[in-house]
């Protein structure tokens, strides 16, 4: 297949608090293309979930939620680091989906094959258009397999949790590090061995370890994968 420079499907897949919203998005203005968060519609589900109370083992009960769940995604209507609204009938949900009662539970919504099925015939349908970066964990591997460039980015759980930390305190919330990084190695754990789309760089994926890199400069690497040729 003849790839295009730059290139029109760009994935961006890695664990949690890698980086991968601000360099998609990022990525997604600097190309003109769109920026899509999948993490969202997972998150979306769980969220609803919770809200009436429902079962979360419930696994025929949610996936129908999933197939059902009514997600409507706007462009940011508020200038506080949101890459956009997530409204659910009429709510701006967007930092709601982002509490630790979501982040707690979303693992085992998002391990649910039926789940899974619902969301990602939404995500390919959106991301075949093209000019995207489709942001996930199983983009590169499982819903654009096809993808131009498919980066992977990837961070140690200490510097992911400490990233975390300075954005819930920047924002004026209070967060425990410690607390932090357990659960976020154990929301990887779990997104990692699910049986259905783990977590994992595809083949062909540019692997960008985030370490000792600043936003700005995994910006620049990412930007220049793009208009190298593939
Ligand atoms: O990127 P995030 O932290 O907002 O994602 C929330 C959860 O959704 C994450 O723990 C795993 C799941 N997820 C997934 O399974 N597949 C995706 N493509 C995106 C997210």
């Amino acid at each position: 297949m003849t790839k295009t420079t730059p290139p029109s499907i760009i994935t961006l897949d890695g664990p949690a608090a890698s980086g991968k919203s601000t360099i998609g998005r990022k990525l997604a203005d600097a190309l003109g293309y769109l920026f899509f968060d999948t993490g969202i519609m997972y998150r979306a589900v769980t969220w609803i979930a919770l809200q009436f109370d429902m079962d979360l083992r419930d696994e025929d009960a949610i996936t129908e939620l999933a197939q059902n769940a009514q997600i409507d995604i706007h462009p940011p209507s508020v200038g506080d680091g949101r890459a956009c609204d997530v409204i659910i009938a009429g709510r701006d949900v967007t930092w709601e989906m982002r509490s630790g009662d979501v982040d707690a539970n979303v693992s085992v919504v998002s391990a649910y094959a039926g789940v899974r099925k619902a969301l990602s015939e939404r995500q390919r349908q959106i991301g075949r258009r093209g000019r995207i970066v489709m942001v996930g964990r199983d983009i590169g591997t499982v819903i654009l397999p096809e993808a131009d460039l498919k980066i992977y980015l990837d961070a140690s759980a200490e510097e992911r949790a400490r990233r975390r930390y300075e954005e819930i305190i920047a924002r004026g919330g209070q967060a425990d590090y410690d607390e932090i990084l357990n659960k976020m190695i154990e929301r990887d754990r779990f997104d990692s061995t699910r049986a259905i789309a783990p977590l994992r760089p595809a083949d062909d994926a540019v692997i960008i370890d985030s370490d000792k890199m600043n936003a700005e400069q995994v910006f620049e690497r990412a930007l220049e994968l793009c208009n190298q040729d593939l």
